[in-house]
């Protein structure tokens, strides 16, 4: 797997009927060291956020109910994933144009970042997000 491009993450899961547990921990085979973490509820079935990207930050994006859809564009590669397991996450390197769409009822959206909220590491343009893939690729 190519860990600069956007790919599924099997978190450690311990299976128990009273209920599954599924554990993020730093230094675990996983990308990054969580510096931040948010969530998003109450989305409406079937709407989207606004895409974006960011120059730093680094994110897993869990699915802790219900199931979300997730577009992504790296390089000129577009991919997109279904998320609907919580003990799976989606790692989104920094450069990647993501979106977040077609939430189902009630879901749940965990992100865990490797930075800080700062609204400078954020491109929001996707035009300035192409040029910007576009001049690093002179
Ligand atoms: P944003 O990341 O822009 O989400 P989306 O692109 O999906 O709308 O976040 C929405 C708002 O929340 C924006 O005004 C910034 C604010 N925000 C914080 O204050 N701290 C955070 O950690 C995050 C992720 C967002």
């Amino acid at each position: 797997m190519d860990s600069n491009k956007p790919h599924i993450i099997p978190l450690v899961k311990i299976a128990d009927r009273r209920g599954n547990l599924a554990v993020w921990q730093t230094g675990q085979s996983l990308p990054f060291d969580m510096c931040r973490a948010y969530w998003i509820s109450d989305a409406p079935a079937g709407s989207r956020r606004y895409g974006h990207a960011y120059y730093t930050n680094a994110e897993v994006i869990v699915a802790l109910s219900g199931s979300i859809e997730v577009s992504t564009e790296i390089a000129g590669e577009i991919s997109h994933f279904t998320l609907s397991s919580p003990d799976k996450g989606l790692y989104i390197p920094p450069m990647t144009w993501r979106e977040i769409y077609n939430f189902s009822t009630n879901a749940v959206t965990l992100v865990m970042a490797s930075t800080l909220y700062d609204e400078v590491d954020y491109i929001r343009d996707k035009t300035q997000f192409d040029q910007l893939i576009s001049d690093g690729q002179q």
